[in-house]
């Protein structure tokens, strides 16, 4: 060793503090980017009530993504080692989940292009993926650090950076969001008004008999099946047959009878009883169902003639 050569032991202990600095680091930004990144999911779960109303799984996902993310991001500042690497699978899992939430569009009558347009043209949403994308990051530049502070630490502080490590955490993070998206994809009975009015009518393939509408008062009635619509008689005796899925993102709007107008409860949406938007964001009308009336009155829908977004 010459005379300017630290021994190996001090030049072991500076690096160890190196490291546990550069740790340090990376635990700071990975806790303040999930705890960002919880924040930007309760601002979306508080201003988008479509994901209540159109995609309550979707809504209870991200309330345990959410959850996760406080409690990591705060562990993290806490530099709770322990953490490092169920906090990178949260955010792997946070962008794979949010980001495949485009997939799900068919299950709302919307097509994939369509709902990801929507989806990435929220502000939040595009933040929500960035800050998970961070975490993931910064968890990669953290990991020659936890790499080298692994092997020096005892037993009782092992810091896991292994794949292995990395698996069972996803696991058990996916499993979690697993059984909350299970939950919330539980189906609750239509509301009793709206089971009350859906009809069918007597004759089959008929939705109802123009003897039996009352103006003003909608009936409600599948066409073609899964498509909510409502069939309204005028005062002046015509009828009108609207989808009643917002053009917006397809939530499901109700008719006031006082107003005539459509109301969609998701983003505020209102048509008028020809389907005609009255206030966006909406900007598309509501797609009309053309009719058939037999000799007998009764009422047979044949076709959707202006379809929109939510007849995917
Ligand atoms: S779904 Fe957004 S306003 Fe109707």
């Amino acid at each position: 060793m010459s005379a300017n050569q630290s021994p190996p032991s001090i030049q072991g202990k500076s690096m160890k503090k190196t490291a546990a600095r550069g740790f340090r680091r990376i635990q700071v930004a990975m806790g303040a980017t999930l705890l960002l990144s919880s924040a930007t999911g309760v601002y979306l779960l508080a201003t988008d009530a479509s994901l209540w109303l159109l995609a309550v799984s979707h809504a209870v996902g991200l309330v345990i993504i959410v959850a996760v993310d406080i409690v990591l991001g705060l562990y993290n500042l806490a530099s709770s080692k322990g953490v490092y690497l169920p906090s990178i699978a949260a955010g792997v899992l946070g962008f794979a989940l949010q980001g495949g939430d485009v997939f799900t569009a068919p299950q709302y009558n919307m097509t994939v292009p369509y709902f990801a347009r929507y989806l990435f043209g929220l502000g939040a949403f595009d933040l929500l993926l960035a800050l998970q994308a961070g975490v993931i990051v910064a968890g990669l530049l953290g990991r020659p650090h936890a790499k080298y502070l692994s092997r020096r630490m005892n037993r009782s502080q092992r810091l896991d950076y292994t794949r292995r490590g990395f698996v069972k955490a996803a696991a058990g993070l996916a499993a979690l969001v697993g059984a909350g998206v299970l939950v919330g994809s539980i189906k609750l009975p239509a509301p009793a008004s709206v089971a009350a009015s859906t009809t069918t009518g007597t004759v089959q393939g008929s939705v109802a008999n123009v003897n039996n509408l009352k103006v003003g008062t909608p009936v409600y009635f599948e066409y073609p099946t899964g498509y909510p619509n409502a069939l309204i008689k005028n005062s002046d005796g015509s009828l009108t047959a609207l989808s009643i899925l917002c053009t917006h993102v397809c939530c499901e709007c109700s008719y006031d009878a006082s107003s005539s107008y459509f109301y969609c409860p998701c983003h505020g949406s209102v048509f008028d009883n020809n389907g005609n938007v009255v206030r966006g964001p909406a900007s598309t009308n509501l797609p009309t169902i053309e009719l058939n009336v037999d000799s007998a009155g009764n009422i047979f829908p044949t076709g959707v003639s202006n379809p929109g977004p939510c007849q995917a």
